[in-house]
């Protein structure tokens, strides 16, 4: 492996996950055109993240990642853009209370168009067809036609991450991450809750907070990162012709970075390490996700962990643990053993979304409750073990969706057919969403507590 790495240098190496163009040099002609079209994010923003994340390595910061599973072309508007955001700036909040520290925001959102499948082909009836692989590469209509992967949707799905990162750039700058906004909102969401009495003691401090700081003097005019804030983008680095595109130099270091988002992951099925992705991977200086499922030995992430990141650099490599709410007892304590017997700096992240998905009247979802409880035995795991547990990824919408079960209005299996509107995987709805920041606060602030009784007893 010792070997030089481009950015091409993975065409050489075996890949899973490839879809069949059936034109090569319309592929071709269309990696080209995006060579040359501007980068979305640049190289200093990366590095940015990455420092970021090395203090959520070192126990002085959380991560918190989401949006949806699949972004689609359908879907894409100002208004779904705008009630991610908010969602999503409110568990930010909650969860800086809880943590008492700096959250990291980084969305799945502004290039996350392409998706493995378990099957190539995926049969209705007595009718097979190619399987979906998400919009930057075929259509999601059970058609023929439809599932014909076409190049021509690389540049949708670019053009479309531009917009997106645009407008998201204007929230996070522009004052509508006002931190006194983002406050109000979620009192709007806690006054209507079912849940409300639970959650209203934590508002309240945050409002106490609040009304403290403006007694002092400390107002969003005279404080701007009281009204901005650094957000992210990221997505599965899957389609590589596409990342390769965007892989540009940077001026300042002469590095190779990835330009198509800030952080880029690698999933569970395309993670072997003398493949193709790992080899992309490995050669540009973003800051990298590596999903870990129960087939992942400690030799084997160690393995992984020296590709990665051979320098051993804290913020270059996140760990997205996605075993099951049932299995993660049984797998992240070996991973941690291993990072820590080798002096690994990673960041520990809990993805209690994938390994949680269930089948419930022919709509595939996930109780809120096992999600939950994945996260919970994470934490809990990582206390016993005296490591950091620096984060959540989930799959999330702004809108009022009906994928998972449960939640403080206990959706259940019949309600799924009423709006459930996403391209791959169930997401949490913005309502489930923001009681998952709630309860896992309330537990952060616990665990701090008992800390504290350690110390003193
Ligand atoms: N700039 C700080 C931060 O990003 C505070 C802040 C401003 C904030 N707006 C926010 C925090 C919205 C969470 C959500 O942490
Ligand atoms: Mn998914």
């Amino acid at each position: 492996m010792a070997q030089t790495w481009t950015p091409n240098s993975w065409r050489q190496k075996p890949i899973q996950q490839v879809p069949e163009y059936p034109d090569l040099a319309a592929l071709e002609a269309t990696e080209a055109r995006l060579a040359k079209y501007p980068p979305l994010v640049f190289a200093g923003e990366a590095r940015r993240l990455k420092s970021s994340l090395a203090n959520v390595a070192e126990g002085r910061g959380f991560l918190l990642q989401g949006g949806d599973c699949a972004e689609s072309f359908a879907e894409h508007g100002a208004d779904t853009i705008r009630d991610f955001f908010r969602a999503f700036l409110q568990m930010a909040v909650v969860l800086t209370f809880g943590a008492q520290q700096p959250v990291v925001k980084v969305g799945r959102i502004a290039g996350q168009f392409a998706k493995p499948r378990s099957s190539n082909f995926e049969k209705q009836g007595d009718v097979t067809l190619p399987s979906y692989r998400g919009d930057i590469i075929n259509g999601i209509e059970f058609t023929e036609e439809a599932r014909v992967p076409n190049p021509e949707r690389q540049i949708m799905a670019y053009r479309q991450s531009a917009a997106t990162l645009n407008l998201l750039r204007a929230f996070a700058m522009g004052g509508y991450a006002n931190l006194e906004n983002v406050h109000q909102w979620m009192l709007g969401f806690v006054k209507d809750s079912p849940q409300a009495e639970r959650y209203r003691k934590l508002a309240d401090r945050i409002s106490e907070t609040m009304d403290f700081m403006k007694a002092i003097g400390i107002t969003s005019e005279n404080h701007p990162s009281l009204r901005e804030t650094d957000f992210f983008t990221s997505h599965e680095a899957l389609l590589l012709g596409y990342e390769q595109a965007l892989t540009r130099v940077d001026s300042t270091s002469g590095d190779w970075y990835a330009t198509s988002g800030h952080m880029i992951w690698i999933g569970d099925r395309t993670r072997q390490p003398d493949h193709a992705h790992i080899e992309y991977c490995r050669g540009i200086k973003n800051p990298l996700g590596l999903k870990c499922g129960p087939s992942l030995t400690g030799d084997g992430l160690l393995e992984l962990i020296d590709l990665l990141n051979p320098a051993n650099e804290a913020g270059r490599l996140t760990l997205i643990c996605r075993f099951g709410h049932d299995k993660v007892a049984e797998h992240l304590p070996r991973l941690i053993r291993a990072v820590e017997r080798e002096g690994k700096k990673v960041v520990w992240s809990c993805d209690p979304m994938h390994g949680n998905t269930i089948t419930l009247n022919n709509y595939k979802t996930r109780p809120f409750e096992r999600i939950l409880s994945e996260v919970e035995s994470f934490f809990q795991i990582h206390r016993a073990e005296g490591t950091h547990p620096g984060g959540i990824h989930i799959e999330m919408t702004g809108n009022d969706v009906t994928e998972c079960t449960g939640g403080a209005r206990a959706l259940s299996g019949d309600d799924l057919a009423d709006r459930y509107h996403t391209h791959c995987d169930p997401r949490l709805n913005a309502d489930q969403a923001l009681e998952l920041a709630f309860l896992l606060a309330e537990r952060m602030k616990g665990g701090r507590d008992e800390k504290k009784m350690v110390v003193n007893g």
